[in-house]
């Protein structure tokens, strides 16, 4: 490993766009698959992870989280996901997790949610590294299941059930194709009236109506992807000027999406430079071959970018963050130190 990925893998990052399912170990998803009796169509799931498109993806998605089966299933997915980003300077995170078809099948979001937590827990009392929760709503599953979701998690805050302390938020994920996030309106408009932030996936493969829908119907304060954007100048404006985080997954947008044929045309640099508030992130790690170093790296190869602006990457994710002012500071401090002492180490 070169000293500048060494020092990339070091500097304190934060996260706002990764799927804990995404994050599963291709050894647990064996593993997990033998124990729930899922059958697997190879015994190495690392074959299955090339994708032509969004829903190509998700069929795969789908798979590996179809094993996870019971309340401790979760919490060894939510404290391995944490250990794996901590080897890869990961300092804070805001995780998806996404339940619908688990909730489907009879699981209890009861017992999902404090599985999450408890592995959350563990691996925070070891790593001192705190990951929050962010509730997904499976845009696959339909606008009913999705508040049913919403209303369950309600009742489960207002009881001060194990767990729910570390739920932050409501978001939006799968498939966008044919399907209109208004629809999704009544769920995001309780989770609003009870204190959840909101985000959602806009813009991953549709055009940017539906990250305006994202914002001005749904309520986000961010948007996850946003990707199509800059096609709308008027809208681009009004995320710089209002500060809207996007959480962009630039790898993930090649590997997944298939939206351009090399790092190097995505409009990454392009987002930054207009003034946006763009964030890295990895989306879908273990199912994409990635971690934090190789999304930083990656993105600083591709765009010519400097130590400092791999800094200032850094700095956004706490930014758009939904961290209280003084964790936010605190946070930010860190970083702002470390990635002095790691860029002086580099000019040495
Ligand atoms: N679920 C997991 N990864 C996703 C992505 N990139 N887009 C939409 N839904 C997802
Ligand atoms: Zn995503």
């Amino acid at each position: 490993m070169t000293a500048l990925t060494s020092a990339l893998q070091r500097l304190p990052k934060v996260e706002l766009h990764c799927h804990v399912e995404g994050t599963m170990r291709p050894s647990t998803v064996v593993e997990l698959a033998g124990k729930n009796g899922i059958a697997l169509p190879t015994e190495d799931p690392t074959q299955l992870y090339r994708y032509t498109s969004l829903d190509t993806f998700l069929e795969i998605f789908w798979l590996v989280q179809s094993v996870l089966g019971d309340r401790d299933d979760w919490a060894r997915l939510a404290y391995e996901s944490v250990v794996d980003g901590v080897e890869h300077g990961l300092a804070y995170r805001e995780t998806f997790f996404t339940p619908a078809r688990h909730l489907d099948v009879g699981q209890d979001l009861a017992d999902i949610v404090a599985g999450l937590a408890e592995g959350l827990a563990a691996a925070e009392d070891e790593t001192g590294v705190r990951v929050m929760l962010i509730a997904d709503i499976d845009r696959a599953y339909g606008p009913g299941p999705g508040l049913e979701m919403v209303e369950r998690l309600v009742e489960l805050r207002r009881a001060g059930a194990a767990g729910t302390e570390r739920v932050l938020g409501l978001g939006l994920d799968s498939t966008e194709l044919g399907v209109d996030p208004r629809d999704f309106a009544a769920a995001f408009e309780l989770a609003g009236r009870e204190g959840l932030r909101r985000t959602s996936h806009q813009g991953e493969v549709t055009p940017p109506t539906t990250i305006q829908a994202g914002i001005d119907v749904l309520g986000c304060e961010r948007i996850d992807h946003g990707l199509s954007l800059m096609d709308d100048p008027e809208l681009t404006q009004r995320f710089v000027d209002e500060r809207i985080p996007l959480t962009v997954c630039p790898n993930s947008n090649i590997r997944i999406a298939n939206a351009f044929p090399r790092l190097e045309e995505h409009p990454y640099p392009r987002m930054r430079e207009r003034g946006l508030l763009a964030t890295l992130n990895t989306d879908d790690p273990a199912l994409t071959d990635l971690d934090l170093t190789e999304e930083y790296r990656s993105v600083m190869e591709a765009f010519g970018y400097t130590w400092n602006d791999m800094v200032a990457i850094a700095l956004d994710g706490v930014e758009a963050s939904w961290l209280d002012d003084d964790d936010a500071r605190a946070l930010r401090g860190r970083i702002t130190e470390e990635g002095e002492r790691l860029g002086a180490e580099l000019t040495d």
